[in-house]
């Protein structure tokens, strides 16, 4: 049985206990999606305890940009302040990660002045602009592009990198059935709608060789009316798996991350759970941990290999150094 302050080695990488600071957007990325002191403050802080931290969702290309002040890794002239961000963050201990975004239909035409594309000419469930479809080329170069953001975060010094396949964005947007109604080899079956997301991983892969980690975040399950199942969802983890993914970062929710109707401890564990027992590389669970007790818990009884701790942690830059400090004692 594992416990929350227990190590865990995955590759070379010995991360100090189950704890993981999620990727959570906190606007403080400069106009221009540069690096600013108040960002790297943000996670000097946030990375003291955690085993791992992620790096909020950063935009891999202009046309995939979702607010004015996200993180970006589009372009080579970021990785100075991307170099200094890692190198503050892996002084504090935990292996550090960014995450790698492309919003898609939930991008705005006021933000990339111009037509948000997507899978399919289906505006985003909960609203906003009807976006245009990619064409397969399109597609193929939004892969490289992935590829290019990843590059540029090991460059920078980081160790991992987490490709965001959750929360209604792009690759969310092509493995769920209510926004891909495409008829060609992107859509329709399931092996066809998470080839998109699988040519990413594995040419992350390619390109970053074995030493460096790659993370999933996946939307397991969609929680909407015709939308992607959990039954599919671990489905595509497997497969995920199999493309070379090292953690499996398990999340959910067409729409949002933690939408209201999500409440109460451990919301999204069900999901972790479910992938945990078809796959072996480790699982993050996620969703509502806000206590030393129920996060440790959760880990002691297999609900997820770590356990991310999301608005507790935004509020109490200290969350993970005082579990350590409640589970030591
Ligand atoms: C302010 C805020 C920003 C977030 N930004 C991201 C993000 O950039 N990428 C992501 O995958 N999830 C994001 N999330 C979701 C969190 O990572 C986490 O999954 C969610 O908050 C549920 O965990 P919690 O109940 O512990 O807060 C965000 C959540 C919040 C509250």
């Amino acid at each position: 049985m594992s416990r929350l302050l227990d190590k865990l080695t995955v590759k070379d990488f010995v991360l100090r206990n189950r704890i993981v600071l999620p990727p959570m957007a906190t606007e403080l990325g400069s106009g221009k999606g540069e690096v600013t002191e108040g960002l790297i403050q943000h996670y000097i802080r946030r990375s003291r305890g955690p085993g791992l931290a992620i790096v909020e969702h950063s935009y891999v290309s202009t046309g995939g940009r979702r607010s004015e002040n996200q993180l970006g890794v589009y372009d080579d002239s970021l990785i100075p302040g991307l170099s200094s961000l890692a190198e503050a963050m892996k002084k504090q201990g935990s292996v550090a990660a960014v995450q790698i975004n492309h919003a898609g239909s939930k991008s705005s035409s006021d933000v990339i002045g111009a037509q948000p594309v997507a899978p399919s000419p289906v505006p985003p469930p909960r609203g906003g602009d009807v976006p245009r479809e990619l064409s397969v080329s399109e597609i193929e170069e939004i892969v490289e592009q992935f590829v290019a953001a990843a590059s540029r975060v090991v460059r920078a010094g980081f160790d991992a990198v987490e490709v965001h396949g959750a929360h209604g964005f792009l690759l969310n947007q092509f493995t769920s059935p209510l926004t891909n109604k495409r008829t060609d080899r992107y859509g329709g079956s399931l092996e066809n709608r998470v080839r998109f997301p699988l040519d990413i991983v594995r040419r992350v892969r390619d390109e970053l060789g074995e030493k460096v980690l790659l993370l999933f975040r996946l939307g397991a399950d969609d929680k909407m009316e015709g939308g992607l199942t959990l039954i599919e969802g671990v489905r595509i983890a497997e497969m995920l798996e199999s493309a070379g993914v090292d953690i499996l970062d398990i999340s959910g929710g067409h729409c949002g991350s933690a939408p209201d109707w999500l409440k109460g401890p451990g919301f999204f564990l069900h999901l972790s759970e479910a992938v945990k027992s078809a796959v072996s590389v480790p699982v993050i669970g996620v969703g509502g941990v806000t206590t030393s007790e129920f996060a440790d818990l959760s880990i002691r009884q297999g609900k997820a290999d770590l356990v991310a701790v999301g608005r507790a942690f935004l509020k109490d830059p200290d969350w993970a150094l005082k579990t350590i400090k409640d589970l030591s004692s």
